[in-house]
């Protein structure tokens, strides 16, 4: 689908696309119709060639070409894609196709394809063939996960590869091998471990990881691959090559955390197991897992850093979409350790008794029923439930936990106002600008540059470190953040993970200027001459300036509570100053004079207080 949405983007022009809809009008840079959702008067349609989006100020609605095309026949997004995809003549690739597409990626799939070879033909009769056995892994199960033996002398795999011909720097370029400081030799990087395969969704051998086979060892248990384009292992799900036609079936996934577990678990007919390699649980790991399932169980070690891990893996499986249940290992420490104690009807017995999530959250909190611990978990499902895109989905779950828990539905109707209903200072219209402005730079001017940098890739560095006020644009600020290709995202292939609202939203901040100047008929955005570097600069400033005066209105606050005479007084009287002092030099870096709100003046309601008046000035 990603291929297929790149494509009709890529191909399709927006202007041409509504003109067969509807009459448009050039008037500047932007083409403007009457709305063809509204009944209106005059034209409040506008569609921009250069960015490529169209924003209905009658409706409110806007965004790239897809959308366009949904809106306009009421269609689905794929169904929207189909259609774009035959009117430009788009065909689909056959699956092989797309993930041999490069030249590299098939030298890459084919090295490591005779590096597992290697190693599998090294397994009879090694001492990791007896390990297996020992570990009670079947024959059939090794092979069917390509396990192999990495023989212990140094250098065995390079002269094997070698001979058929590739090259001493391939092997290390791509991970296989590492070269001897010293003597300039080549070795191999798995010596003497049991050898794991870790392959794409298609099956392609991508990487591998070697386990010890003698407990006592100073050396790491696992040694993995590192990372190479063709093997992210924020994105790679051990397993899944295996369990996706048993997960297209029907069915949920089974996370686990280690190779051993999704092994065992084949073994004893629980395909769908999948585990991370190595690392936490991403939203990209669930994205791939989401398109064959949407259920997902959670079937982590038992030991405190297991369920701490499934904890933190909640929450962004739900906003992946997913259902989530959490099933607890009782008397072994992993599913592996439990298979081999129990039997598969033990851990069929242990996946039916799974719990959904807010079952789990609250359990793990059962102990104490002290205000912090009850407000600490009604923060925690709020959250999570907050997370979930789907608003029926959400309401299923209100409803479990209404059930279940005792927490009434009109709690959380009311939770998203009682959680920043608190908050003592509410967002300055000053900052809610800056962020808009700091969104519009990015969405408007993918190419310009700045400090040695695309502008944008600046600018997402920088909005990592602050949360917006508006809901909108901190959804906007997420997507940038989360953005991870090294090419500017623009608001037409943000669509597909935005939504609604917030594609609206977006497409009226970069359209909006337009709608708002009153000759707009004269407008051309062409001659104007905004800058926006400077226009970032500024408005990052800003955000920071806003900042610095929510810190020194807190400490303020704090200083008003305590005893004069106490040493912590001092200390916060001392970062009153340093505060007072960084944001004195960042506004005139910037040559600002800012607008901003007095604080209340501690002294002037409290009694006498040895502070002087000038050190508490805001
Ligand atoms: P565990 O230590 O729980 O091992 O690590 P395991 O999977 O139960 O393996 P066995 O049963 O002892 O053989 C869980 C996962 O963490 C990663 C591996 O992906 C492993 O499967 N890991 C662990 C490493 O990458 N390196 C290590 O040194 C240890
Ligand atoms: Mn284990």
């Amino acid at each position: 689908m990603g291929w297929l949405r790149d494509e009709v983007l890529r191909r399709a022009d927006i202007v041409e696309v509504v003109s067969e809809y509807l009459p448009l009008k050039k008037r500047g840079a932007n083409y403007w119709a009457l709305s063809p959702f509204k009944p209106e008067k005059t034209p409040s349609f506008a569609v921009s060639p250069s960015k490529q989006i169209f924003k209905c100020f009658a409706s409110g609605k806007g965004g790239d070409v897809i959308r366009f095309v949904m809106e306009m026949e009421g269609l689905s997004y794929s169904e929207a894609l189909q259609k774009l995809a035959k009117k430009y003549d788009i065909q689909l690739p056959a699956e092989k196709e797309i993930s041999y597409s490069s030249k590299e990626k098939q030298q890459y799939a084919a090295i490591y394809g005779e590096a597992a070879r290697f190693y599998q033909m090294h397994l009879k009769n090694s001492p990791a063939e007896a390990y297996l056995r020992q570990r009670g892994v079947k024959e059939e199960v090794a092979s069917t996960f390509q396990l192999g033996y990495a023989p212990a002398e140094g250098d065995s795999l390079a002269q094997y590869l070698i001979r058929l011909g590739y090259s001493e720097e391939s092997l290390i370029k791509w991970g296989l091998c590492l070269r001897h400081e010293g003597s300039g030799k080549i070795y191999d990087r798995f010596r003497g471990r049991l050898i794991f395969p870790i392959t794409d969704e298609q099956g392609t051998i991508i990487a591998f990881a070697g386990r010890l086979i003698t407990e006592a060892s100073s050396q790491p248990k696992y040694l993995n691959s590192p990372e190479t384009p063709y093997y992210q292992k924020s994105e790679v799900l051990y397993g899944l090559a295996q369990a996706k036609s048993h997960l297209r079936k029907g069915g949920a996934a089974l996370i686990v955390e280690g190779y051993m577990d999704v092994i065992s678990l084949h073994q004893a007919q629980f395909p769908q197991a999948v585990a991370t390699c190595g690392t936490a649980l991403t939203p990209a790991h669930l994205e791939r897992l989401r398109r064959y399932t949407r259920e997902l169980i959670i079937l982590y070690d038992s030991d405190e850093a297991g369920q701490a891990a499934a904890e933190r893996a909640i929450e962004p499986a739900l906003s992946t979409g997913f259902f989530v249940r959490i099933a607890q290992i009782t008397s072994a420490k992993d599913p592996d350790e439990f298979l081999r104690k129990s039997d598969s009807q033990g851990l069929a017995q242990i996946i039916q008794q799974s719990v959904s999530w807010p079952i789990f959250l609250s359990e793990r909190r059962k102990d104490s029923s002290t205000p912090s611990q009850r407000y600490e978990l009604l923060q925690r499902l709020g959250q999570c439930l907050q997370a979930i895109p789907d608003p029926l989905m959400r309401r299923v779950y209100a409803e479990e936990i209404a059930e279940k828990l005792h927490i009434p539905l009109e709690f959380w109707e009311n939770f998203e106002r009682i959680e920043t209903s608190d908050r003592a200072n509410p967002p300055s219209s000053i900052r809610i600008t800056a962020e808009r402005e700091l969104l519009r730079i990015v969405f408007s001017y993918p190419e310009v540059e700045y400090a040695g940098m695309p502008l944008w890739q600046y600018l997402q560095e920088e909005l990592r470190h602050f949360n917006f006020s508006e809901p909108a644009a901190e959804k906007l600020r997420k997507v940038l953040c989360d953005w991870n290709e090294p090419f500017p995202p623009t608001l037409a292939i943000l669509t597909e993970r935005l939504p609604v609202e917030v594609q609206d939203w977006a497409a009226g901040l970069v359209l909006e200027k337009y709608s708002l100047s009153e000759h707009w008929h004269t407008w051309d955005d062409s001659s104007t001459q905004e800058d926006p570097v400077q226009i970032a600069e500024t408005n990052l400033t800003l955000l920071h300036l806003d900042h610095l005066q929510r810190l020194l209105e807190e400490n303020l606050h704090f200083i008003q509570s305590l005893p004069p005479e106490s040493a912590t007084y001092q200390e916060h009287l001392t970062l009153h100053q340093v505060l007072l002092h960084q944001r004195a030099e960042l506004a005139h870096r910037q040559g600002l004079i800012l607008p901003y709100r007095k604080a209340e003046h501690p002294t002037k309601r409290n009694s006498p207080t040895n502070i002087q008046e000038e050190d508490l000035s805001l």
